[in-house]
Parts: structure tokens; C-alpha cells; sequence
């Protein structure tokens, strides 16, 4: 569904992706790892179609989003629920302004209509009832779903959430895993989850990719476990100071 193939990006002078080559398939959900500025949110944001690479391509189904023009990206993007880093709602917006914006720009329902949507999606992420709060009424974990019912509402095909379980105490953590996990066998959803939450994370999809060195890792995850001989990948998950991945 999604094939990334030989990707390059210099930033401000260094190779943040190198050469970048990653599949995912149609109804898998795949765990994007790697270092603090390894380039992970870098990548996720030329899959968005946010940033142009320097050379390679990005292909949807055939589509190849770096040569498409606007008109067929903006269409590809509406395939797309997408949670950057960092920035998720809009902080002067009560959660149901938050969630109805995209519904009124991009779709003809009625407000009716849209406010079912809207309580029904805040329900799936088991938040009904918040439509009238501000996000800083709610907690980090309710904030954090709020942007995972906002990705979705669009009913995308695919999901990209930059770090869902940042900030979040480990029992909430979780239970936000849990959530992408029934989404994904719900609504058959393709997904990469840019996740420190190792090795939780595991349990949850069924490839993991490593960011390492501008390039891409890949090893299968089977029942909670990551199965790989890769010493990077190893070092990596277990957190051992001693190994291939070293810091400057
Ligand atoms: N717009 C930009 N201009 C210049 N450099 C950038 C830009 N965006 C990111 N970088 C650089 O690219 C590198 C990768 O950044 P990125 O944000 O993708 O890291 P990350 O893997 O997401 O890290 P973290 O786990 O801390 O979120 C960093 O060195 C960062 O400083
Ligand atoms: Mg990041």
C-alpha cells in the first residue's frame, strides 16, 4: 500500500535520511523507531506530503506522491488521519470545534449529521460527552485521544500518530495502545506509530522499523515480541549502552 524507496533528505547540512526503503502493507500497522533526532518525524512528514525529499519516492497504491500534482495529493491526504508531534488541537477551540472543523470544510453533512459524527467518534476513543470542554480542561491522556478522534473522523484509511503515549503515565499509556489496536481490527486501518514505548509498542503491530543512520531497519513483530537478530535493532530495544548505536 504504502512503498518507500531509496529516500533522501538533507537538513541545515546533514543527511537526515540517507536512503530510506520501507513498505507497509494494507491493514498492518508498523512501529517507527529510532534515536531522538533520528529523522522520524522528518519521515512521517514527507509521507504527509509536508516536505519534498532530495531524491526517491513515496508511493500510494501506485501514486507517486513526489512527482503527483497538488490536486491528486490533496486527495491521497484525505486517505490520511495524521497526528503530528507535539501540536494536536487547536487550544482556543472546545473539543467539538476541534473535531467539526475538518467535517465542515471537507464534507457536505449537515450539522445534525455532524454532530453525531462527532459523538460517536469522541465514544469510540471513550471520551463521550467532552464536546464542550477546552483541551486545557482535560488531561494529557484525554488530549491524546482527542487527537486520535480527530485523525480518524475523516474515516481515513490510514493513521499516523507521532508519539500517542508521550506523557502519558504507563496505565494510560497502554490503554492508548489498546485503542490503535482495536482500530486497526475494527476498521481494517493501515498505520505507523512513531513510538518510544518500547517494548509495549510490540504488542500492537506487526512490523517494526528502526531509523538508524538515515537508513531503515526493518524486523517482523510476532505476539508481543520483536523477532530479530539485527544488533542495532537488539541494542536498540533492550537500551544497552554498549553496541552499534552510539550517541555523540
Ligand atoms: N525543518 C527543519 N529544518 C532543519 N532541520 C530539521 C528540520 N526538521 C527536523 N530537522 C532536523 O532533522 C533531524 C531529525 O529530526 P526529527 O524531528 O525527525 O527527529 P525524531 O526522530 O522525530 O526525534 P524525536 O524522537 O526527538 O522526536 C534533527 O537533527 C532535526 O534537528
Ligand atoms: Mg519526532
Amino acid at each position: 500500500m504504502i512503498r518507500i524507496e531509496n529516500l533522501e533528505k538533507k537538513l541545515a547540512g546533514s543527511e537526515v535520511l540517507r536512503n530510506v526503503s520501507l513498505q507497509v502493507e494494507k491493514g498492518e500497522f508498523v512501529a517507527l523507531i529510532g534515536g531522538s533526532g533520528s529523522g522520524k518525524s522528518v519521515l512521517l512528514k514527507h509521507i504527509a506530503g509536508l516536505m519534498q525529499p532530495d531524491a526517491g519516492h513515496i508511493w500510494l497504491d501506485g501514486v507517486d506522491l513526489c512527482s503527483a500534482r497538488k490536486k491528486t495529493l490533496e486527495k491521497i491526504r484525505r486517505r490520511y488521519g495524521f497526528v503530528f508531534q507535539g501540536g494536536a488541537l487547536f487550544d482556543s477551540m472546545t473539543i467539538y470545534e476541534n473535531l467539526a472543523f475538518p467535517l465542515e470544510e471537507k464534507t457536505r453533512l449537515s450539522e445534525v449529521e455532524i454532530k453525531e459524527k462527532i459523538a460517536k467518534t469522541l465514544e469510540q476513543v471513550e471520551l463521550a460527552g467532552v464536546e464542550s470542554k477546552y483541551p486545557a480542561q482535560l488531561s494529557g491522556g484525554m488530549v491524546k485521544r482527542t487527537a486520535l478522534a480527530r485523525a480518524i473522523i475523516m474515516d481515513p484509511e490510514i493513521i499516523f500518530f507521532d508519539e500517542p503515549t508521550t506523557g502519558l503515565d504507563p496505565i494510560i499509556a497502554d490503554s492508548m495502545l489498546k485503542l490503535f489496536d482495536a482500530f486497526r481490527k475494527r476498521l481494517n486501518l493501515t498505520g505507523i506509530i512513531v513510538s518510544h514505548r518500547i517494548p509495549q509498542i510490540f504488542s500492537i503491530v506487526q512490523k517494526v522499523a528502526m531509523l538508524h543512520k538515515g537508513m531503515i531497519i526493518t524486523a517482523p513483530c510476532e505476539n508481543g515480541s520483536i523477532n530479530t537478530e539485527n544488533e542495532i535493532i537488539r541494542q536498540f530495544v533492550e537500551g544497552t549502552i554498549e553496541g552499534p548505536v552510539q550517541y555523540e
